[in-house]
């Protein structure tokens, strides 16, 4: 479904990707995991054409994403679910989830009731504005309205960030539910051990690069590796 091959690029003068490679079969749901800084959100940047690559190659079901702009890689179908919320806070729950409805042809799988299902707070709090929600309920809008997008692939950059326990719980719940319905996911997030049930793969990044990858019962079975890369 996806594959990011050999990516390098930065800012300006200074580097960030040094060969960055990976790649999620489909319906697969795979990590990037490292300590901050390591250039997880500057992949995700460039997957979604929001910074140029300097090198390497990125597509999707074998189509190349690597000199598309944003519009055209989410109208392939790649949704984010940004570092970050961006919701419209002065907006309801319904509308913000509305803004981003794009049905595909042979793959709108994922209309507003079934959006609406998925996350019964939303459903609850469909007509309140946003900025009423709680941290975990915006987080769960976020989800949804990457969702509405119709996509064959979600990308969630640090989405459980500041959410209690049994709030990364739901998101994890309502992310299990997506994945049996056969989207492809990537996600970053510090919280290793909550995504073992979710994750086929963990992809370790440090300094631009993966330097480690297997399943999440592998990665258990190394704790020199998540000490020195992960630092925990
Ligand atoms: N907009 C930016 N301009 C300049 N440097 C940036 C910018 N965003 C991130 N960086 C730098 O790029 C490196 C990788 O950052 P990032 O991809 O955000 O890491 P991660 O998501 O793994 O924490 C860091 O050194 C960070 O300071
Ligand atoms: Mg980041």
């Amino acid at each position: 479904m996806l594959k990011i091959d050999e990516l390098t690029g930065g800012y300006g003068t200074s580097q960030v990707l040094f060969g960055m490679s990976f790649a999620a079969q489909a319906g697969e749901a795979v990590s990037l995991v490292g300590r901050n800084g390591m250039g997880k959100t500057t992949t995700v940047r460039m997957l979604m054409g929001m910074l140029p690559t300097r090198g390497g190659q990125m597509a999707l079901q074998g189509r190349s994403l690597t000199k598309l702009a944003p519009h055209a890689v989410a109208r392939l179908g790649v949704g984010l679910v940004p570092e970050g919320r961006h919701i419209f806070g002065s907006l309801s729950v319904e509308e913000n989830l509305v803004a981003t409805a794009r049905s595909v042809p042979g793959r709108t799988s994922w209309p507003l009731a079934r959006v609406l299902t998925l996350f019964p707070r939303l459903q609850e709090r469909r007509r309140q504005s946003a900025r009423t929600l709680s941290g975990g309920e915006q987080q769960m809008l976020a989800v949804g309205r990457a969702l509405m997008t119709n996509p064959l692939l979600l990308v969630l950059d640090e989405a459980t960030e500041g959410l209690a326990p049994l709030i990364r719980q739901e998101i994890w719940n309502c992310l299990r539910a997506v994945k049996q319905e056969g989207m492809t996911i990537v996600v970053i997030d510090k919280n290793l051990g909550e995504m073992a049930s979710l994750l086929d793969r963990h992809h370790v990044v440090e300094k631009g690069r993966v330097v480690w990858s297997g399943t999440p019962a592998e990665l258990q079975q190394k704790p020199d590796l998540a000490h020195r890369y992960l630092g925990i």
